[in-house]
């Protein structure tokens, strides 16, 4: 036997039993005759006691950090004890031991707070993974696999794998192709997601798939972002909308009770996607705190002329808000207290390159219910307070407000709310608050190339009462100035997203199901019929036999596991990650590759690599 027990098994109860642990050595402590070693495996940490007398070969053969030891004694009752660990109770008096194998000085110390920086950490991750820190992650990661194939195995959704070498998937991003030795001058494209291949699956009669599945994004990177993640990916025939939006938040309220233990009794909030950007700024808000935005253009018509005379009647004279294209506040608890100090900070803050605004303006509603504000020259005292009504001000908060273009200020002042949150605590950790955003546009318009573009995929059909409107109009455009009077600007998909603490982890749509309405729109993206055909032939085909009425979602399972363990980096959560400009620091991926192979591809190449 190899091992008796765990490093993380034994208590007070086994003394007195002789035992074998293996594992790696975390430290070594030596004290004359007494060295201490702590031994580390999956599961826990053990110490041992060695002395001179009982253990004489420890002199010929000392032992180093993250050697691998087996090691046999009896377990005894510790004298100074540890308690912030489970097995601190007790030591292993060592009588034998064997070194498995030794160990070079590791690059950084394998503890929770390491000194290995990230790359350090990534060129070496199977050692990063023995550190405790990320060990909990990978061990999340498996709870929610496992949480998420029990839930959806007793609604009866089978595993259908689905396969990797295909053919262009559109979901957004640039593809990560693969050259064929086997059909010269041809590629196959690694799915972006089985998008199509869960609908045809519908089409087959697999009325409820899923897959926990990689998909593959060739996209700039970021926290929340993996040029190979992990999806949950599902489908089912013969649903509504309401129908998935039921079966899936029970799927993310199952996976919080088994795998947090939290019960999620609150049914799950809505919100249009409208709504979400008006009163978030954004189209996933963070609802575990309010802080919602005033639009103080359309609720008081700041800074507006009013267009039939074209006199500026608000007198306000202030060209900051008069001549800007939006005038956007949040009032903030607590803020009528903050120091000029203060202030001048967050002015900073909106003002650096990430936010971009050129100031911020803001009105104090103190407690006892008089104003100071940055704008009293401009602007009377009842209309001050008419802004901080608007705001929802109460006595004690400060509005913020900012102005400027449209879809900047509109972000900055979600980024401002955000930080504001964060820094107030009321972005609390373990507070789960999921909300579901519906009613998307169906269509974008894309300025550079004129034309529209799918917002969630060319997959997702329009509301029923939007249908008409998308087939009895020509998708052509004038030019980028009427595209928001386009009857397509309109048009809603039957699309949801599913948010968790102001992150999207899941999103879908019903999709269509016909062959007309599909060809219509691939017309309305641009596509030519031939172009369609080439793509999407196969699908187009499938519709025409039997196509059943369908829908699903996919969830970032990464992004996930990642809320669920308190952090919004999802690599800390993936067993090897890549890094922000998509390397794989110990493989030391991508890399070039050898001429007989390139020559086998009949592939040349333009420039040659300098390496
Ligand atoms: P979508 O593109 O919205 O939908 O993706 C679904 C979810 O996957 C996660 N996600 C990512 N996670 C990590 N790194 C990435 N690069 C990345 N990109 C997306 C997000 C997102 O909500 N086929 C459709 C789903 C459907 O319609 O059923 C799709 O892929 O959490």
């Amino acid at each position: 036997m190899f091992r008796s027990h765990t490093c993380g098994e034994l208590r007070i109860e086994h003394a007195g039993t002789q035992v074998t642990l293996a594992g790696w050595v975390q430290t070594v402590r030596k004290f004359g005759a007494i060295t201490f070693v702590d031994l580390r495996d999956r599961y826990g940490i053990t110490q041992l006691y060695f002395n001179e007398d009982l253990n004489p070969q420890l002199d010929a053969e000392p032992l180093g950090r993250e050697f691998v030891l087996q090691a046999t004694g009896t377990v005894t009752e510790r004298t100074s004890k540890n308690a912030n660990i489970p097995t601190g109770m007790i030591e292993i008096t060592i009588s034998s031991f064997k070194i498995l194998n030794k160990s070079a000085v590791p690059p950084f110390t394998i503890q929770d707070d390491t000194d290995g920086g990230d790359d350090l950490r990534m060129k070496y991750r199977y050692l990063d993974l023995r550190r405790n820190a990320v060990k909990k992650n990978i061990e999340l990661r498996y709870a929610v696999n496992r949480a998420t194939r029990d839930y959806l195995h007793s609604q009866g959704f089978m595993d259908i794998e689905t396969p990797f070498l295909i053919k262009s998937t559109p979901e957004g991003a640039r593809d990560f192709v693969v050259p064929s030795r086997m059909n010269a001058g041809q590629f196959y494209a690694l799915p972006q997601s089985p998008q199509t291949f869960k609908q045809l699956l519908m089409v087959s009669g697999y009325d409820r798939y899923y897959q926990i599945v990689k998909c593959f994004r060739d996209e700039d990177l970021r926290a929340d972002r993996q040029p190979e993640f992990t999806q949950i990916d599902c489908e089912m025939a013969f649903v509504e909308q309401e129908d998935i939006l039921a079966m899936f938040e029970g799927l993310v309220k199952y996976v919080f009770q088994a795998v947090k233990g939290v019960a999620y009794a609150d049914t799950v909030q809505r919100m249009t996607w409208e709504d979400a950007m008006w009163n978030y700024g954004n189209d996933k808000p963070d609802i575990r705190f309010g802080m919602a935005i005033a639009n103080l253009k359309s609720a008081f018509n700041l800074g507006g002329r009013i267009q039939a005379t074209g006199e500026l009647v608000n007198g306000a004279d202030f060209k900051v808000f008069d001549e800007a294209e939006t005038v956007l506040a949040i009032a903030v608890p607590g803020g009528a207290e903050w120091s000029r100090k203060q202030t001048d900070e967050l002015t900073e803050w909106v003002k650096r390159p990430q936010v971009g605004m050129k100031g911020l303006a803001f009105i104090k509603y103190n407690a006892d219910g008089t104003l100071k504000s940055t704008i009293d020259k401009f602007y009377a005292e009842d209309r001050l307070r008419g802004i901080a009504a608007a705001a929802r001000a109460k006595p004690g908060d400060i509005v913020l407000i900012l102005a400027g273009a449209e879809e900047r200020t509109r972000k900055a002042i979600s980024d401002l709310r955000l930080e504001l949150g964060e820094r107030l605590g009321m972005r609390k950790k373990d507070e789960y608050r999921l909300l579901w955003v519906l009613d998307f546009p169906l269509f974008e318009y894309a300025e550079d190339e004129n034309r529209w573009v799918a917002r969630h995929h060319p997959f997702t059909s329009p509301k029923p009462d939007h249908i008409e409107t998308m087939i009895n109009n020509d998708p052509f455009i004038m030019s980028a100035a009427d595209y928001l009077r386009h009857p397509y600007a309109n048009i809603k998909a039957n699309a949801y997203d599913l948010v968790l603490n102001g992150n999207e982890i899941g999103g879908g749509s019903i999709r269509i199901y016909q062959r007309e309405l599909q060809e219509k729109m691939f017309a309305a993206l641009g596509m030519t019929e031939e172009e369609a055909l080439h793509k999407f032939g196969f699908l187009l085909g499938a519709f025409e036999y039997g196509a059943p009425p369908h829908g699903g979602i996919a969830f970032g399972f990464d992004r996930l596991c990642a809320i669920l363990g308190g952090s919004e980096t999802i690599r800390d959560f993936i067993a090897f990650p890549k890094n922000n400009s998509g390397r794989d620091m110990m493989l030391d991926a991508p890399s070039t590759i050898d001429d007989k192979q390139l020559a086998e591809l009949r592939i040349r190449l333009e420039k040659v690599n300098p390496e």
